[in-house]
């Protein structure tokens, strides 16, 4: 055995995770079901590490120092689960599998499970960063045991992103920890996206401005507190001349956002928790929306498809952008306080115990939702670790109350011009929602009351209630 670890599939993210583990020093052994893959990585990559090749799974294995780490970086699913039995059947108890794909936490749940019976350790682990950021450091979210994380603490560790000499890579808790917390890590993703394609919207109608010319605008977003990969990159697509027309090239991409999934996964298991993701549930749904051609087309003929234009006088040009650029901080900050109280919901229901303030430490750097504020998060946790929601850590309450006149009005703004603007509105209602005195679900307990008898709490008695609704003098009865 001559590997320190071994990655079995070969396509994007597991070559470039391979690669990233030899040149960090680690001998690999690296395996693909059609072999041809595996043999250009090694002709291609041979000289920045050890690279021990494998033909078959036996080989791989055989490869492998003990206790032996193999990697599964395959699709999520059915072929994951084929390689994890075939794994399995050759590896030897206290050798570790770790998947690295973007699995449901559920499955990782029972795989780990099943893999513990053989007195195998399973890792389900969360990487993020896309393809370059597995070959240059990753943002690595593993779940699985503490055993099993004293092996492979070290070596992620070394090979995922650094931030101020801080590594990007924390062991979340145990078994389906890792994939959970990747799976609300997307669903942040699709959140933060969709507040930035709205944020381009409304400056694209409001001011009639350019893409060039909002990829300038988010430039600068880019150097206060909005700083963040996303907003870089925003600037960068924003910029970009289609070389084939000469056209903005966001003007040649059909407008229908596709998804793989984590995104959905994250609203489903939030409804499971009874946790309100509102910003990630309106971005899922927009992408929906822009999926349904059809629909879109029959209504845009039934309404007519144009919104406002130019609305924005040149006078009020400076401001507006500076409330646009507050709203979608404010909105952004509804997302991550959502997505926390996802993960501190989930690590509850299933007994993970996850340090929300190291949660956010990971996300520093390497994956796709880094951003300057990640710094703040983690402070608010460090603090306050019972935080009833990161809205209202001092930092960021200041940051949502002095945005939040401007926030209105770019809400205002988008009503009244029919620019749709659901995961800003709909986090501006979170948060009105969330602070709010008295909400009318009192109303709804009375209605749930009168048609169903299914009873109601008092504000000045304990017990749960049912009033008579049918009786003249509507009795109330103590249950
Ligand atoms: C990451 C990304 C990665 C992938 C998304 C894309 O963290 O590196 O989240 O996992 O790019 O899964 O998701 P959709 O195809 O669903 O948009």
């Amino acid at each position: 055995a001559t590997a320190r670890i071994g990655v079995t599939g070969l396509a994007v993210m597991g070559r470039n995770l391979a690669r990233n583990l030899a040149r960090n020093g680690y001998p690999v052994a690296v395996h693909n079901r059609s072999v041809e893959r595996m043999k250009s990585l090694v002709a291609e990559h041979g000289d920045e590490g050890t690279f021990v090749p494998a033909e078959t799974l036996a080989e791989f294995v055989d490869a492998l120092e003990r206790p032996r780490v193999a990697i599964v970086m395959v699709k999520a699913g059915g072929p994951t689960d084929a390689v994890i039995d075939e794994l399995a059947e050759l590896l030897e108890p206290g050798d570790i599998v770790v998947d690295c794909g973007n699995a449901h936490f559920a499955d990782t749940r029972r795989r780990e499970a099943a893999l513990k019976e053989k007195g195998l350790h399973f890792v389900g682990t969360g990487v993020s960063g896309g393809e370059e950021g597995a070959l240059l450091g990753p943002s690595i979210m593993p779940g699985g045991s503490k055993e099993s994380y004293a092996r492979l603490g070290p070596v992620f560790e070394s090979i995922a992103a650094k931030v101020d000499g801080q590594t990007c890579c924390v062991h979340v808790g145990p078994d389906g920890a890792g994939h959970f917390v990747k799976m609300v890590h997307n669903g942040i993703e699709y959140a933060d996206m969709q507040l930035i394609a709205e944020a381009y919207d409304l400056l694209r109608a409001g001011l009639g401005a350019t893409p060039a010319e909002i990829a300038e605008i988010f430039r600068g977003w880019n150097e206060g507190d909005l700083e963040s990969f996303l907003i870089e990159i925003t600037a960068d697509v924003l910029a970009h001349t289609d070389h084939r027309t000469g056209k903005p090239f966001v003007d040649v991409v059909q407008d229908q956002a596709e998804q793989k999934g984590t995104g959905r996964w994250t609203v489903q298991s939030a409804l499971d928790l009874g946790v309100p993701i509102t910003g990630i549930a309106e971005a899922t749904f927009a992408r929906s929306l822009s999926g349904h051609a059809d629909q879109r087309a029959a209504a845009a003929e039934a309404f007519g498809g144009e919104a406002g234009a130019g609305w924005v006088k040149d006078s009020d040009r400076d401001a507006f952008i500076e409330d646009v650029r507050k709203a979608l901080y404010a909105s952004k900050v509804v997302a991550y306080a959502q997505g926390f109280d996802h993960i501190r919901a989930g690590s509850q229901e299933y007994g993970w115990d996850i340090d929300l303030g190291s949660t956010a430490t990971i996300w520093r750097g390497g994956c796709i939702i880094r951003a300057r504020f990640l710094d703040r998060i983690r402070e608010s946790y460090d603090a306050n670790p019972d935080l009833p929601s990161l809205l209202v850590a001092p930092y960021f309450a200041e940051a949502v109350a002095s945005g939040v006149d401007s926030w209105r009005r770019v809400v205002v703004d988008a009503v009244r011009e029919g620019v749709p603007s659901p995961a800003f509105s709909s986090s501006l209602a979170y948060y009105d929602g969330l602070r709010r005195n008295r909400l009318p679900a009192a109303l709804i307990q009375g209605l749930r009351d009168n048609f169903g008898a299914h009873t109601y709490r008092r504000v000045d008695a304990e017990g749960s209630f049912h009033t008579l609704w049918a009786t003249p003098d509507k009795a109330e009865q103590a249950e």
